[in-house]
């Protein structure tokens, strides 16, 4: 403890000296989400709330992509990542030249792009979403097909929900993947009347016997509006970790897989990127401008 309360209490001083604030994911371990953080939220939050920042640099306490896409938003900012090295298995599922060879091959479909993936995949599409919105971008669209990539898994839920044919890629979150009907069922005979709560990156046969789906703001929701007394959200470790730190009362059952890249956000690294300036963050011009089109695009639809 005494080492975590030195971090937290450089990390707020380096904030100030350096007109910083941490905008961190809800799979930020508790003492990142509840220590530091400034703006805790899901991507879609934390693409909203990016755009609003005042300060002149912001820490994303997240994997690469949030930050890509809080820059997008923030060009004149400094945005750091605190570890390079945090990626995501859908991110790095998907090409440029990928999303180009399926719109050749199917001509006129709008490409519909998951906010997981990198500025040159986002330059290629007409418009990204995130696990919170995807429905209603898709039916913003007004179209009988879309091609909505790189997670297949999240493209075949929403597809579920919305009637509209998608056309996939093959990419899927390292995570939720390994997720399976029968965790769902174990943890059903083990905590009789638990509610369970899926992320839509899971398989479509794990969704199918939750309770409700939804992105890990909708599941905090859930939480919090509706109360159930036990529930289990299939998920990263530390959703449960940081929603059930608020609500005491309620019983989590925690079956979770852990996301590397989410973990690289160490309290030593958000320190050090605070104490150095690293790792600034830039998108090239040329991507930048149609990559920030796609999320403006989301972002209008409300
Ligand atoms: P959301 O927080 O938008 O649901 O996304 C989950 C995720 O896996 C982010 O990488
Ligand atoms: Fe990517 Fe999955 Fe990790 Fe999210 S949880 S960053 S989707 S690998």
């Amino acid at each position: 403890w005494p080492l975590i309360a030195g971090d937290i209490e450089a990390i707020e001083a380096l904030k100030i000296e350096h007109d910083a604030v941490i905008l961190a994911h809800n799979y930020m371990t508790p003492e990142v989400f509840h220590g530091v953080a400034d703006i805790v939220g899901d991507s879609l939050a934390l693409a909203r709330e990016a755009q609003h920042v005042q300060a002149g640099t912001i820490v994303l306490a997240g994997v690469h992509f949030m930050a890509e896409t809080a820059k997008l938003l923030n060009p004149a900012k400094r945005v750091l990542l605190p570890d390079l090295r945090s990626g995501c298995s859908l991110a790095e599922s998907i090409t440029p030249q990928d999303v180009r060879d399926l719109r050749r091959a199917h001509p006129g479909v709008p490409v519909v792009t998951y906010v997981n993936t990198s500025a040159a995949v986002k330059a290629e599409s007409d418009i990204t979403c995130t696990s919170g919105n995807a429905v209603k971008i898709i039916e913003s669209l007004g179209t009988d097909k879309v091609i909505m990539i790189p997670d297949q898994y999240l493209a075949r839920n929403i597809a579920a929900q919305t009637g509209v044919e998608v056309i996939t890629h093959p990419g899927s979150c390292e995570v939720h993947e390994r997720f399976t009907p029968k965790d769902i069922e174990d943890i059903r005979s083990g905590h009789p009347g638990v509610v369970v709560l899926a992320h839509p990156e899971c398989p479509p046969e794990v969704v199918k016997v939750a309770d409700y789906a939804g992105s890990t703001a909708d599941m905090q929701r859930f939480v919090t509006e509706r109360r159930p007394a036990k529930v289990a959200l299939i998920t990263e470790c530390s959703m449960s970790d940081n929603v059930s730190a608020d609500h005491p009362d309620i019983e989590f059952v925690r079956p979770c897989n852990l996301c590397p890249h989410m973990k690289r956000n160490t309290l030593s690294a958000i320190r050090a990127a605070l104490e150095h300036g690293q790792h600034e963050i830039t998108v090239v011009p040329e991507l930048a401008a149609p990559a920030r089109r796609a999320i403006e695009r989301m972002l209008e639809v409300r």
